[in-house]
């Protein structure tokens, strides 16, 4: 069992009640002020709905940054499907960050290309064929809303679409 467990360690798998994202004592300081997070405790385990709530400048942002490995803690450890986010090589955090669906505040859409071709886009990274791309993408184009819009380039687009 134990075994078997560790054979997982690493590659974005888990079994489901099983803890995916632990933080241990984590403590992040930035070069000025207050530490942004000082000794966090979180455990997360498979199929948990978890909401993050806090006054603006709680340190939100900062800890989803840590879970992304964008930011790394002062202190404390961060495991993330079995990634050791602290000693994680810097080769390996493509393949880690595989795993995580993120829908971010500041859109992070490629600009040149229009709404089909941004989510091709997505899907082509994470190694979808393509002829499963041609048939994947407007049905969540039509999921969202969006079917009609999917020669439009992201700045002929509102906010929220
Ligand atoms: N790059 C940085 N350098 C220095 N201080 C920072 C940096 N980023 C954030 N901070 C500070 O860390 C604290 C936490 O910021 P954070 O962005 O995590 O807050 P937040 O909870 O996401 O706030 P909001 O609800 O306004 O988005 C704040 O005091 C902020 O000023
Ligand atoms: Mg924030």
């Amino acid at each position: 069992m134990e075994k078997e467990r560790r054979k997982q360690q690493g590659k974005g798998e888990a079994n489901i009640g099983e803890e995916i994202i632990t933080l241990e004592n984590v403590c992040k300081a930035y070069a000025t002020g207050a530490p942004a997070l000082n000794g966090v405790n979180i455990h997360i385990k498979r199929g948990e709905f978890v909401f993050v709530v806090g006054d603006s400048g709680s340190g939100k942002s900062t800890l989803i940054k840590l879970l992304l490995r964008e930011l790394t803690p002062t202190s404390g450890t961060i495991n993330v499907l079995g990634y050791d986010l602290v000693r994680i090589r810097h080769g390996r955090i493509p393949k880690f960050r595989r795993n995580l669906g993120i829908v971010f505040q500041d859109f992070r859409l490629l600009k040149d290309r229009n709404v089909y071709e941004n989510v091709a886009f997505a899907q082509r990274i994470i190694q979808v064929s393509s002829k499963e791309i041609k048939r994947n993408v407007p049905s969540i184009l039509a999921t969202v809303g969006l079917a009609g819009k999917y020669k439009a380039k992201p700045r002929q687009l509102s906010g929220g679409e």
